[in-house]
């Protein structure tokens, strides 16, 4: 059975095409970060634009690098939620397209679903398993029973983990997407130079919280103190150029804030629900600091590879091969959720 896989929910333009469940014959992303570089973070109108420009091609390129054509697809997999509705959109209605032109059935496909089990593509991990997804757009805490049965444990209560780079980064004039540059930069700065704030919320509470940080950041970055000195009303100091080693400093101080949010919150989760292992997906999971302060966490943690954790429509075309198999297609009236849950349960 050969798939078709559409990912358009947010910034990237990605297809990929699958021979039954775990064959990837094609993985092609094009990413739009030079051009919401200058604004440090994913501008919704270009966004769409720019799917608009990509996405013929770089679904004629997954078909000819699997060295098929349109008429050899069995199905279809695209995203129609959650993500950004014009970004959405463009996906959802090219696979409409070829659906209803080639008389390809399609499915939608739940952005959120295909992270928690885009693991499976390269290795198969035995539910029930913890995911934990850190992105962009997304930081939650799932306990994944099985195939369409998963637990929601905590999610971000305010902005998603990666976000927090993307803007810390931003504050520091350091570029876009912020995770990697930060990541870089903390190897050379001091995590125990700064003492930022890690914001855990209630005792067993497993949502998390970075606005705290992120403006804790702001103030360092500023020069404001966050405690004036007496008799200093009205009184804000100039702000000063930041140092290299100031940068990595506070890189790696915010850093280490970040991974220890995280390691805390999957000690929580692990001490209530027991699980075998635990999964890591979406961007920030490329973080360096992270990876290593799970190397020796007590359960097994896994990490899909890079290209699976990042936005991609290979996990979607393999979480399609499931509704193929109870012929369980989506109807063309389907239309873009952009704040949609789970379907199925
Ligand atoms: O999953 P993803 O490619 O797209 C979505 O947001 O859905 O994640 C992108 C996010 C960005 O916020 C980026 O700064 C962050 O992942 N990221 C990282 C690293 N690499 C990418 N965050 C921390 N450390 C990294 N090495
Ligand atoms: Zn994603």
């Amino acid at each position: 059975m050969l798939i078709l896989g559409v990912e358009t929910s947010c910034d990237d333009t990605a297809a990929a095409v699958l021979r039954d469940d775990r064959t990837v014959l094609a993985n092609v992303v094009s990413s739009q970060d030079q051009v919401h570089g200058p604004y440090g973070g994913v501008v919704p109108e270009l966004a769409s634009r720019q799917h608009i420009q990509n996405i013929l091609p770089i679904v004629d390129g997954a078909l000819q690098k699997a060295g098929i054509t349109v008429q050899d697809l069995d199905g279809m997999a695209v995203t129609y939620g959650p993500g950004l509705v014009g970004s959405l959109l463009v996906g959802l209605s090219i696979v409409k397209g070829i659906s209803y032109r080639w008389h390809i059935p399609y499915v939608g496909i739940n952005h959120l679903e295909a992270h928690l089990l885009a693991i499976q593509l390269e290795q198969e991990v035995t539910f029930p398993y913890i995911a934990l997804l850190a992105s962009g757009g997304h930081t939650l805490l799932y306990w994944v029973k099985d195939i369409g049965e998963y637990v929601h444990l905590g999610g971000t209560r305010d902005d998603a983990a990666g976000e927090a780079y993307d803007k810390v980064a931003k504050m520091m004039g350091l570029g876009y997407p912020g995770g990697r540059i930060i990541d870089n930069l903390a190897k050379s700065g001091d995590p125990t130079s700064i003492q930022f704030p890690r914001t855990l919320l209630s005792k067993d509470s497993l949502d998390f919280s970075f606005s705290g940080l992120k403006t804790a950041v702001l103030y360092r970055v500023k020069g404001i103190p966050q405690k004036r000195p007496p008799n200093s009303v009205g009184w804000v100091p100039p702000p000063k150029p930041l140092t290299q080693t100031q940068l990595a400093n506070i890189s790696a101080s915010f850093q280490s804030a970040c991974i220890d949010v995280l390691t805390t919150k999957l000690k929580r989760a692990s001490k209530k629900i027991k699980p075998q292992s635990i999964l890591i997906g979406g961007g920030v999971s490329a973080n360096r600091g992270l990876r290593s302060a799970l190397s020796n966490f007590a359960i097994p943690v896994f990490f899909p590879p890079l290209e699976y954790c990042t936005d991609n429509a290979a996990m979607s075309a393999a979480l399609a091969h499931l509704f193929y198999e109870k012929k369980n297609f989506s109807p063309l009236s389907l239309d873009a959720i952009p704040h949609s849950q789970f379907s199925r349960s």
